[in-house]
């Protein structure tokens, strides 16, 4: 939810409710096409753009960094308390920091693709990267793009869009970026984990991007939100 309302108590009095600005989840499988509509979602709505797979990729990363085996969950829950990552900003887009350093190419090493999913299955991993993603949304409109937006982080925003493509067109996109790791296999296992899977929200609205272009993609998303605010 998003702006004020006036919320009357027992006793008649009424009060203004703080609401949260609006938050627009975007949420989809690997290479669907959603960070590109997201980031052009924000810029066109003037929103901040936050990649939260960034997130989950930073924290793979970091514990590959530190020599622990991403598939040890214990292992890489004692990493946690202290981690020295922080979420930040640059101008419109959500920024990974490492001891002050800015993560951008190591997010997408081969070791981060091939682990990332073993570590985003880790409850207090989300718990954790879940309390930061809320954070942004406190004082601005954000367009976040994940995995978990429309049912766990914003589960109660009237804006939630489901983006996917077939299994083709998305792994030739991958394919196109140079980026080599199996999509399906990583797909799977994010749908198949326990804690807040892959799966689209029952109040979504799906947006197959195979046969459109970015722009009719953005135009649709962006008509169907001002309709809504
Ligand atoms: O969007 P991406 O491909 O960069 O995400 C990397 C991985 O992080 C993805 O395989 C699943 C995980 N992820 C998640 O579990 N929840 C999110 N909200 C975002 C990403």
């Amino acid at each position: 939810m998003h702006g004020f309302e006036l919320d009357i108590t027992e006793c008649g009095w009424y009060n203004a409710v703080r609401m949260n600005p609006p938050a627009i989840a975007i949420d989809g499988p690997a290479a669907s096409g959603k960070s590109t509509v997201a980031k052009l979602i924000a810029r066109e709505l003037g929103y901040t753009f936050i990649n939260t797979g960034a997130m989950y990729r930073a924290v793979t990363w970091y514990a590959l960094q530190q020599g622990v085996c991403p598939a040890d969950a214990e292992a890489v829950k004692a990493l946690l308390p202290g981690i020295p990552l922080s979420f930040g900003k640059d101008g419109a887009n959500s920024t990974v920091m490492c001891e002050g350093k800015v993560l951008s190419g190591e997010l997408t090493e081969t070791a981060v693709n091939d682990n990332v999913s073993a570590v985003a299955a880790i409850p207090e991993v989300r718990a954790l990267l879940v309390e930061k993603q809320r954070e942004y949304n406190l004082t601005e409109p954000v367009v976040m793009e994940g995995r978990d937006i429309g049912t766990v982080v914003f589960p109660n925003t009237p804006f939630k869009y489901f983006v996917t493509a077939s299994e083709e067109v998305r792994a030739a996109r991958r394919a196109a970026q140079g980026l080599t790791d199996s999509i399906a296999e990583r797909d799977r296992k994010d749908s198949a984990r326990a804690c807040a899977p892959l799966v689209q929200a029952e109040d979504a609205t799906l947006v197959d991007t195979s046969e459109l272009t970015i722009e009719q993609v953005v135009a649709k998303v962006v008509a169907d939100i001002k309709s809504k605010i």
